[in-house]
């Protein structure tokens, strides 16, 4: 767990963490296609906290637990690290989830991680069946154990936040947000800025989308959850790629990788806290961490929110990339 911040806001301490974090959905191993080595796992943990990538976002539901058990494994194989690294992880609640459920979420998260406090802990994804109030009070208890440091939530819309506010000094926000993906700034974001709630952005380069790597005819692995997001829909994908190539044109002029540029983007936009970025291994995390250096012209910046408006108009007006509503 962390020992940097003492006494300070989350906003603070997240601040002392740098704008970038490690996201660990792929080391759990079973939603991103193709293999995940806990090897290359273990090994892009240490280059991350290397660089200087100290915040590591993980969740109980990643591989069934193996993405914690492997962070675990991690901070308690180097001393170093760990007191470095703010951890942060989710319980996802199944229908009708009781204050008990997200409790026991908590804990199952500290065992299976073998830590004694888990520094921020979010409930995964609201569900329009329930009453989130109910699994708030349980992470609130877990607080007022010590058991994590902060609640959070994720992918609540300002209703459910407003609902969730009521029992519980809600201190993060998690969403997708990104330069293909724009929602949160109709109002999720504001809300956020206003309520002083940390904002921070998941699938940051769009899954990878944003390194520019993707053919005008994706092929995903059997198992790569990638392939049922709305960005690779059949009717939606071609203006994707179009606008990619676009950014990609504003990335050479850059003399950037488009990968630094993305990054950059999120974490320039008022009332972004934390951009996670996920990677699968050392060479992801070292060309990710790399967008931390050096300035970026703001005339950059303005080229590709231009692109991205363009896009963001064109896009299906849905509420996630996965069209869930649960
Ligand atoms: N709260 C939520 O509901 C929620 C939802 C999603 C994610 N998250 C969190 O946010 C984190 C980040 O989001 P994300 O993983 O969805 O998306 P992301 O960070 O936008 O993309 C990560 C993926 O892009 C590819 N990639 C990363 N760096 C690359 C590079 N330099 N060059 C080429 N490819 C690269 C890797 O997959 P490939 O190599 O397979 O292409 C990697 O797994 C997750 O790991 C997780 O911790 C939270």
């Amino acid at each position: 767990m962390s020992t940097l911040s003492t006494d300070t806001d989350l906003i603070t301490e997240l601040n002392q963490h740098g704008a970038l974090s490690l996201g660990t959905w792929a080391f759990g191993g079973n939603q991103w296609g193709g293999e995940q080595s806990d090897a290359d796992s273990f090994a892009s943990m240490a280059t991350a906290v290397e660089a200087g990538l100290t915040h590591f976002d993980t969740a109980g539901g990643y591989g069934g637990g193996h993405s914690e058990k492997l962070i675990g494994e991690f901070l308690r194989s180097d001393p170093a690290a760990k007191s470095k690294v703010f951890v942060a992880s989710k319980v996802f609640p199944k229908p009708n989830a009781d204050a008990e459920f997200a409790y026991n979420g908590v804990c199952k998260s500290l065992e299976r991680m073998g830590l004694d406090q888990i520094d921020l802990y979010y409930l995964h994804w609201p569900r329009n069946d329930m009453d989130l109030r109910e699994p708030l009070k349980g992470l609130e208890r877990a607080r007022e154990e010590g058991l994590i440091r902060y609640v959070g939530v994720s992918n609540f819309n300002v209703e459910q936040l407003e609902q969730g506010l009521e029992v519980s000094r809600i201190e993060a926000h998690q969403f997708c947000y990104n330069l293909i993906w724009r929602l949160p700034e109709q109002a999720v974001l504001p809300f956020c800025q206003h309520h002083g709630i940390a904002s921070v952005t998941y699938s940051s380069i769009a899954q990878g989308v944003l390194t520019g790597k993707f053919g005008a005819s994706p092929a995903f692995q059997e198992g790569d959850a990638r392939a049922k997001t709305v960005i690779f829909e059949p009717e939606v994908w071609p203006k994707v790629h179009a606008a990619i190539e676009q950014l990609k044109g504003v990335a050479k002029d850059a003399c950037r990788p488009l990968t630094h540029l993305a990054i950059r983007w999120v974490a320039a936009q008022q009332g972004v806290n934390s951009v996670l970025v996920g990677a699968r291994n050392v060479d992801q995390v070292a060309a990710n961490a790399a967008a931390a250096a050096g300035d970026i012209d703001p005339n950059v910046f303005a080229r590709m929110t231009a692109i991205s408006d363009q896009l963001a108009a064109d896009l299906p007006a849905v509420t996630n990339l996965w069209r869930n509503e649960f």
